[in-house]
């Protein structure tokens, strides 16, 4: 049952991004574990169709975990017994949302203030899976500080969690700074199930070093992989190969029709048309001449003139100009130019 936790490479949850069409992407790309966004228990108990459709999935995103939040014990139970009939891998707490309209119901990250509570949480969540599934709890580092980390850690492990999820920020941080690896240094050495270590991997490099570094048994990559699916499959090839191909440009707007289109496919060119905007600029950065494409994107009042500006971007732009020639990363690049 555990065999999830032998998967290195997660995909983060990241509302309003990781949909069944993203994760299907970052699967393909090389990422092992992918988790739905989070879904709130409240909505599922009144049978919300909208919420529920959070929770759709396709065979390929196996191995996949549900993500759940709330603030009472046993509605987020009664949301797990719902959940469960999607049949996933695994279900995840939140425990870790930063976002206002979030904590300011008690839930998210708002449930590292009160010890108790995440026990009851944990306890009760446990007893109705039974077994049948793996529940893991996605944590910040604490509320305003990281006293009671370590606590709520074995709380959390002794309530019968399979594996924790780390993001070590408070809730209080945010998204500033850096998140703290060494605290997942210190998670991993204190805790007997495996740590999932998570905050600021946008390289493989910072991949390599999180492993390195904080002995976490996997990681998971969340930003880092908005507009960027390939950085699974370069990490595996930096982790295996101490080296890894750059992406680029081409290939990258090849991908904004390819999602597009897959989007597309799912939910009809509108809204396909609104979440794909999201990701223009995440795709495009770096590429030279992007800008007036975002602006145009943001404008397009429909798909036919987003192709046309697609398209027009494509066969008009230098790309010779944007990223490395070969493919190769820049160190690979000048290795090869000297030999
Ligand atoms: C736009 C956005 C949406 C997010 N949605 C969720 C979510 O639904 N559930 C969750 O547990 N974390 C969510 N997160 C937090 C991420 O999963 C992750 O923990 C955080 O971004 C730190 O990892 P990173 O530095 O790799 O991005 C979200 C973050 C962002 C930026």
């Amino acid at each position: 049952m555990n065999d999830i936790f032998d998967n290195k490479l997660w995909l983060a949850p990241l509302a309003g991004y990781t949909d069944t069409v993203y994760r299907k992407i970052c699967k393909s790309m090389g990422a092992d574990v992918v988790m739905s966004e989070m879904i709130s228990a409240d909505a599922l108990i009144h049978n919300n169709p909208k919420i529920k459709m959070l929770a759709e999935f396709d065979k390929e995103e196996r191995p996949i975990g549900l993500q759940i939040f709330g603030n009472d014990a046993h509605k987020i139970s009664e949301g797990i017994k719902i959940l469960m009939e999607y049949q996933p891998n695994f279900v995840d707490i939140n425990m870790g949302c930063p976002v206002k309209k979030i904590v300011k119901n008690n839930s998210g990250s708002a449930l590292l203030k009160d010890k108790n509570k995440i026990k009851e949480i944990v306890k009760l969540s446990y007893k109705t899976i039974n077994d049948k599934l793996p529940l893991t709890v996605k944590i910040r580092a604490g509320w305003n500080s990281d006293k009671d980390l370590f606590e709520i850690v074995k709380i959390i492990q002794s309530e019968g969690a399979s594996a924790i999820i780390f993001h070590p920020r408070t809730r209080d941080e945010m998204f500033s700074g850096k998140s703290n690896w060494n605290l997942i240094t210190k998670v991993k050495e204190n805790s007997t199930i495996p740590i999932i270590g998570n905050g600021d991997i946008t390289t493989p490099e910072d991949a390599k070093i999180m492993f390195a570094q904080t002995k976490c048994d996997s990681i998971m990559v969340g930003r880092g992989a908005i507009g960027n699916p390939w950085i699974f499959r370069q990490i595996k090839n930096y982790l295996q190969n101490n080296t890894y191909q750059t992406i680029l440009p081409p290939e990258k707007i090849e991908m904004i029709f390819f999602h597009f289109k897959r989007l597309k496919e799912k939910i009809g060119s509108k809204k396909a048309l609104q979440i794909i905007r999201k990701f223009i600029a995440p795709y495009t950065k770096g590429i030279r001449g992007a800008s007036v494409l975002r602006q145009k994107c943001n404008q397009a009042n429909d798909e036919k003139q987003f192709i046309k500006y697609l398209l027009s971007f494509q066969t008009e732009a230098d790309f010779c100009q944007s990223g490395s020639a070969s493919g190769m990363t820049p160190q690979a690049d000048k290795s090869i130019q000297k030999k």
